[in-house]
């Protein structure tokens, strides 16, 4: 779990903002929720047999004997929202959201226990436009952000029947090969077959190449449904490659499922991962409704803006207030609220100080002007202003403060 320093935040900001101009555009909507859920609504969502579910949440029994876990994603708790202030009856909706989530994970780079997303739901659209609305979401948020470095790769899961006979066709084709099985995979085998395909052993990776693929298992729907995808992702531009070994971690999904991943961040390659889950409404207690959406790793992406150099350069304060006495300090708040009225960030100093460290102070907050109001100055009716890029002095009059300041802050922006 990690600490966020005021620096790393200037590139969280950039990214937040981004992606909430990005939602808007799209007209995504923000929902806010609770950390905390029921432990029993991941089981029934993300599933019982999932990695997440069976090993990884941060599970506790509150005073009352609730069985309670802290979010390790936020699909569940929004459809939860959805069904609990009846969101979901004959309406589409479109939210996203942002917030921390809790996996206990073997922390490594790029994997944390605190770790953020940031993400979309849509609720009420079955057809294969909403993919790839979503999908194009995505795509605009990189283009905002400048990113160049991201693959989306893009596969099905079909329905929860082709799905079942596609497990049954796995399960003998790793039957037949099941000297050669790790425990971990005959777990699997035996729990959730799918996930074989994305195990990381490299032996089982050999084996997958030859197994069966989803495609032959797939209803006509499903796969009409899946070419339409395909068929609008070109027409827009967006590529992709077809990974059929993609099944993702989350039990949910029907239908599309895709991922965006770099080769720049080593082993922890997914920057963001998404889908289609129509069947989730339903098994949480509402009638059926389509959805999909996808949860981007807010820690992955910045660290990939930060490699391709995206990250905005910190802001630099406009002003330092210096100000060696009482009634200085009486004339420099007045200053500084008509200067910040202005828009001109302005930090004052605060407490004694010899003139010398204050404007030692001024240039540790890398202000761009230093305002100092001595003795002399308040003698004087002037103001003394320093500029801290070269060190060149003047004096203007308190009544032209403003618009000198506004010149040189304005020029030097
Ligand atoms: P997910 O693939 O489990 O999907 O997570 C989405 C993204 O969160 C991953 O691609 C990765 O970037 C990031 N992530 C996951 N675990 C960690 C971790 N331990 N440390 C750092 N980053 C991590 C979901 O969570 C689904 N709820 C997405 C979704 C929304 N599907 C439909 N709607």
């Amino acid at each position: 779990m990690n600490d966020q320093l005021p620096e790393d935040l200037i590139c969280w900001q950039q990214l937040e903002r981004t992606a909430s101009d990005v939602f808007r555009l799209f007209g995504y909507q923000e929902i806010r929720l609770p950390v905390v859920e029921k432990t029993e609504l991941f089981a029934r969502s993300i599933g019982q047999a999932t990695d997440i579910v069976e090993k990884e949440m941060y599970t506790f029994q509150d005073r009352n004997g609730d069985q309670l876990s802290l979010r390790p994603e936020a699909t569940a708790g929004v459809v939860r929202a959805m069904l609990q202030h009846g969101l979901l009856h004959n309406a589409i909706q479109r939210v996203w959201y942002t917030g921390p989530m809790f996996r206990h994970e073997r922390p490594q780079k790029g994997r944390y226990r605190q770790f953020h997303q940031i993400g979309v739901e849509a609720y009420g659209m079955a057809e294969a436009d909403l993919d790839v609305e979503i999908i194009s979401l995505t795509w605009q948020l990189w283009k905002q952000l400048g990113l160049t470095e991201t693959t989306l790769e893009l596969n099905t899961l079909g329905t929860a029947n082709s799905r079942q006979q596609y497990r049954a066709a796995l399960v003998d084709y790793y039957q037949s090969h099941k000297e050669s099985l790790d425990a971990d995979t005959l777990h699997r085998l035996e729990k959730n077959p799918l996930r074989i395909l994305d195990s990381k052993n490299d032996a089982i990776i050999e084996l997958n190449r030859n197994a069966p693929d989803i495609l032959d298992y797939l209803d006509d729907e499903s796969r009409e449904h899946f070419q339409r995808v395909q068929q609008l992702l070109d027409k827009l531009g967006i590529s992709y490659v077809r990974n059929p070994k993609l099944v993702r971690g989350l039990d949910y999904y029907s239908r599309t499922v895709f991922e965006w991943t770099t080769d720049k961040l080593g082993a922890q390659s997914a920057i963001c991962g998404g889908g289609r889950y129509d069947n989730l409404v339903e098994k949480l207690g509402g009638k059926p409704v389509p959805a999909a959406g996808f949860a981007i790793g807010m820690e992955r992406l910045i660290e990939l803006m930060k490699i391709e150099q995206l990250c905005q350069p910190v802001k630099r304060q406009d002003v330092y207030l210096v100000q060696t006495s009482a009634t200085a300090l009486e004339l420099g708040s007045t200053l500084a609220m008509e200067l910040r009225d202005a828009g001109f960030s302005v930090t004052a100093n605060v407490g004694d100080a010899s003139f010398k460290s204050q404007l030692k102070k001024a240039n540790r907050c890398n202000a761009r002007l230093a305002l100092i109001i001595g003795d002399d100055e308040l003698q004087t009716s002037t103001i003394s202003v320093k500029k801290l890029d070269d060190g060149e002095q003047f004096s203007v009059s308190r009544d032209n403060l403003l618009a000198e300041a506004s010149k040189y802050l304005a020029i030097t922006e």
